[in-house]
């Protein structure tokens, strides 16, 4: 029998970089959150491994091995077939095939019955935090995560459809040795939650502009609409985000962003 799971978007509102590990990988503090928006997927037991993918994102994501889903599928230790439907653009800061990989393991711990045996983390530092789905503060390389409460968020995705390779960017940084984020704020306090959360940074936001500098403009347009109280940059880009103060602030500014740059991926959705 099929299961059928969500892959959400995966947004940092917040990546700073603490330090750097001696095989080269960088420490994080982050706050993670998940849109209504992302990829589905069915899953089904089967006698061989197959994936299948449809969507507006199908086009280029590879059908073997190399995709996260199947060496998730690999990591629990069962075949099965795989149809993903691809609504996320990949390579874009927002988690799409760690997520799909996350999905897939949930989804074969309910047809199995059982937990998996292998560390998600293998698979790649998004994939337990993708696992979690709501929001999570994550530290370390995506090893260490804690749930905190947050305040649901009106927000818009902005993808200007560059590529920025993940380890260019990290490269790119100039610091590594930024102080952590402190206490996280509390979920009743909304106008400090504001404060907090527009004080915090993306520190992969500056290299990921020197790489690709389209994405310096599409935080200048969010920065300029009405309603919007953050503009930044998820993960390692290039995909943005502008949060609103009302769904109907940023349903709008969607709308103007998509016909302003129809070519671009917009979409208004909610951050929990
Ligand atoms: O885990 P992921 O495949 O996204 O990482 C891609 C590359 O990004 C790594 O090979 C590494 O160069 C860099 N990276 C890093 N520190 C992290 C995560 C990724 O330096 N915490």
């Amino acid at each position: 029998m099929a299961t059928e799971v969500f892959a959400p978007a995966k947004i940092n509102l917040t990546l700073h970089v603490t330090g750097q590990r001696s095989d080269g990988y960088h420490l994080l503090d982050s706050l993670v959150v998940f849109a209504d928006f992302g990829d589905r997927l069915r899953v089904t037991p089967a006698s061989e491994m197959s994936i299948t993918v449809t969507g507006p994102f199908a086009e280029g994501v590879p059908l073997d091995q190399r995709n996260l889903c199947w060496r998730a599928a690999e990591l629990f230790g069962e075949t099965v077939s795989i149809e993903l439907e691809k609504n996320l653009p990949h390579a874009a800061g927002i988690g799409g095939g760690s997520s799909d990989a996350a999905a897939v393991i949930s989804a074969m711990e309910q047809i199995f019955d059982r937990a998996i045996q292998g560390d998600p983390l293998t698979l790649g530092a998004d994939v337990p935090v993708c696992a979690v789905g709501k929001a999570v503060r994550m530290q370390g390389i995506g090893d260490q995560l804690g749930l905190c409460h947050f305040p649901p968020l009106c927000a818009v995705l902005v993808n200007p459809g560059v590529l920025v390779p993940t380890p260019l960017v990290f490269q790119g940084l100039t610091s590594k040795e930024n102080p952590g984020m402190g206490a996280l704020p509390q979920p009743d306090v909304p106008s400090d939650v504001w404060d907090w959360l527009v004080a915090q940074r993306n520190d992969l936001q500056a290299p990921a502009i020197a790489a690709q500098p389209v994405i310096g403009g599409v935080l200048e347009g969010l920065s300029g609409l009405a309603g919007v109280r953050l503009a930044r940059m998820s993960g390692s880009g290039a995909t943005c985000f502008g949060i609103f103060e009302h769904a109907e602030f940023a349903k709008r500014a969607a709308q103007h962003i998509q016909k302003a740059h129809p070519d671009w991926w917009v979409r208004a959705v909610q951050l929990s």
